[in-house]
């Protein structure tokens, strides 16, 4: 069997997307090996969960660094350092500057809960709540120079409910983030999802799971 892809998980917080592609990477089948954790806060409860699982993890704090760009700098040379072929961003909060996406073409995937375009930003929930629609979601996707930006791999649909609050609506969209998130990045490990000519290609082709 090949080796599966090294990657390096990127967070900010919690860490619930961590531990669901901590669970799926325990099944021979997943596509990638977590080589390493990076939170950009001491804190993260994320960096608990690497350590029960016996994954390495480094802080690399925003105070820390003058600007975006040496951030960003000290980010890759983390991910280098801990041998990622891949960047996974898993609630990682901070926006990397353009040296990543060249250090790291078109390897790095984010997860956001809304379905892209829409509701991009920290305030992805609120607004969905704060808006007139019916659903809202998930969208993983190819990291571009953008802020949630760039070719979308995958979305799925979550239902807004009348008596929806942040929390009960975080809650229904993290669930469906914690099932497609690793199916996702399984995918891209075994080389099924590729960026071609711009656009996210999965071969075979997946449709927007819907959940309900
Ligand atoms: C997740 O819902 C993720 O989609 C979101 O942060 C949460 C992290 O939860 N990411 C963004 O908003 C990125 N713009 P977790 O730390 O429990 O995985």
């Amino acid at each position: 069997m090949p080796d599966k892809m090294p990657i390096a998980v990127l967070i900010s917080g919690s860490g619930t997307n961590l531990q669901a592609l901590i669970d799926a990477s325990t099944d021979p089948d997943f596509g990638c090996r977590i080589v390493g954790v990076i939170s950009d806060r001491p804190g993260a409860a994320g960096i608990e969960r690497a350590g029960k699982a016996g994954i390495r993890s480094t802080v690399v704090a925003w105070e820390d660094h003058d600007d975006r760009a040496a951030f960003t700098s000290a980010v890759c040379d983390a991910a280098d350092e801990l041998g990622a072929h891949a960047l996974v961003l898993a609630g990682f909060m901070r926006i990397l500057s353009e040296e990543a996406v060249v250090r790291y073409p078109s390897r790095i995937i984010n997860i956001h809960p809304s379905l892209l375009p829409k509701f991009p930003g920290a305030r992805a929930v609120e607004q969905a709540l704060e808006s007139e629609d019916e659903v809202t979601g998930v969208t993983i996707h190819f990291v571009d120079e953008l802020v949630d930006n760039g070719p979308i791999i995958a979305q799925a649909v979550v239902p807004i409910e009348a008596d929806d609050d942040v929390d009960t609506l975080h809650g229904r969209i993290q669930a469906t983030e914690h099932e497609l998130f690793p199916t996702v990045i399984s995918a891209f490990g075994r080389g099924d999802i590729a960026l071609v000519d711009g656009a996210a290609v999965w071969d075979p082709p997946q449709g927007v799971l819907i959940t309900s």
